[in-house]
């Protein structure tokens, strides 16, 4: 049953959210790149993920702590003594019994987000997404009292944090003097977290949602560096989430068999309801699973471009002693283009995911967008549950026409590099 839906959605597709595109190099399964003076080395075989992700001779917070500082301004000292409290809340607070507690204000708030789009119109797809995801995803954890309110506090939001997360690699490595509109957004943002932990420490927490996530922050993290630590939270909740929804829905949209075969579950499974107020429940998510393997199709193809470890003593992988000091780098981009675990890497191919057993959260062999061992995303369950919503959601509420071509995968351009 296919439900006519209430609005239509023009929409562009060619402002690309970036990525970070490595190419296969032809130096061997584990090369290193000196790059700005720091070595920088890759491990590309899935074999030697799992030192990647659990050896002892290498750290996570050692790789960070630089980048840390460059793009949050918390310093060396308060960094390693609080990051390990920051990073356990966090898990703590977002395992997938929480995360599902989170959903129904989430949905309450895609609605309210989506309510505002109107009934017809055409823009830009990725600006569309960031228009509903950053307020609704910020009210949901950071508390509705620091969500964006009006228009011009959204739009002038989603400018400041455009610029910072656009610039954020160069951000991470380089001094505020080097980028001085970057600077500027990082500052503003900060101070922007500030008012949001002094109003989320006034506010009362919710009855029906309890505490937020930046309220269970505060009980722990000093207050001089919560803002710091909310501004990193706020960017890993956003950065790698819009781009992989903007992804998502476009390979969906673009695919008619998959675009149908989408909109029949979701029309079974959202019934006839209200197109203003429409409720989407876990059960109905669970009702949905092509869906779901489309956004973990939409995370496989558009992960990360590389995650980092720091050697802190010398390291055996394959024939090679990597020596202590040297960044080491795993790329989930590059992993997830091995037809060994994924045949035809290239192709939009929901019905791999299949094989996982997504309800029991096991994912495929060789998934590693969000990284792994004690640091891996914490936040992963959350993104997961929040993409499938969205995309329900919008899909339900929405008819989009695709204006432009889904462009190629910019990998895919340079083939004849890739080996
Ligand atoms: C599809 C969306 C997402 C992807 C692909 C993603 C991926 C990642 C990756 C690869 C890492 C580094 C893991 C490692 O080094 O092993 C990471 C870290 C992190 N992510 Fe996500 N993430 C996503 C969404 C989110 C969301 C929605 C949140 C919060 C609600 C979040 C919070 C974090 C945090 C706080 C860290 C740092 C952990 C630490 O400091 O130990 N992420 N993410």
């Amino acid at each position: 049953m296919a439900q006519a839906r209430k609005t239509r959605m023009e929409c562009g597709v060619t402002d690309v959210p970036s990525a970070i595109v490595f190419q296969k190099s032809a130096y061997g399964p584990v090369f290193t790149v000196v790059a700005a003076g720091k070595r920088l080395t890759f491990v590309t075989l899935n074999e030697d993920f799992r030192a990647f992700f659990s050896s002892k001779d290498i750290d996570f917070e050692q790789a960070v702590q630089e980048p840390v500082h460059n793009t949050a301004s918390i310093s060396k000292d308060i960094f390693f003594k609080t990051h390990p409290t920051c990073s356990a809340i966090i898990k703590g607070r977002l395992t997938p019994g929480n995360t599902a507690m989170l959903s129904a204000h989430l949905c309450e708030e895609f609605n309210d987000h989506l309510e505002s789009l109107g009934s017809e119109g055409s823009g830009q797809l990725n600006e569309l997404i960031k228009s509903v995801m950053y307020p609704a995803v910020m009210s949901n954890l950071l508390g509705r009292c620091n969500s964006p309110s009006s228009a011009l506090s959204r739009q002038e939001f989603l400018e400041k944090f455009t610029t910072y997360d656009d610039g954020f690699e160069y951000g991470s490595q380089l001094p505020d003097m080097f980028l001085k509109e970057w600077a500027n957004s990082k500052q503003w943002l900060l101070s922007l977290l500030r008012n949001m932990v002094a109003k989320a420490e006034e506010t009362v927490y919710s009855e029906s949602y309890g505490k937020t996530l930046l309220q269970h922050l505060a009980t722990s993290i000093p207050d001089k560096y919560l803002p710091n630590y909310g501004l990193l939270l706020l960017w890993a909740s956003l950065a790698n989430a819009i781009p992989i929804t903007f992804w998502a829905i476009a390979f969906i949209v673009s695919n008619p068999a998959v675009y149908k075969t989408a909109m029949n579950q979701i029309s079974t499974a959202l019934g006839d309801q209200d197109k203003e107020k429409t409720k989407v429940t876990l059960d109905d998510l669970q009702r949905m699973p092509y869906v779901k393997w489309c956004i973990m199709e939409g995370i496989r193809l558009r992960a990360p471009g590389a995650i980092t470890r720091k050697v802190v003593r010398p390291l055996k992988l394959q024939n090679y002693i990597v020596p202590s000091g040297d960044m080491l780098m795993l790329s989930p981009y590059w992993a997830h283009r091995n037809p060994k675990y994924f045949p035809d890497p290239e192709d939009f191919k929901p019905e791999r995911w299949e094989k996982a057993d997504l309800e029991k959260n096991v994912l495929l062999e060789g998934f590693v967008a969000f990284g792994g061992g004690k640091n891996q995303c914490p936040g992963r369950w959350y993104a997961i549950m929040e993409l499938h919503m969205f995309v329900a959601l919008i899909l339900y509420k929405f008819e989009f026409n695709l204006l432009d071509p889904v462009p190629k995968p910019v990998s895919s351009l340079r083939k004849s590099n890739v080996q």
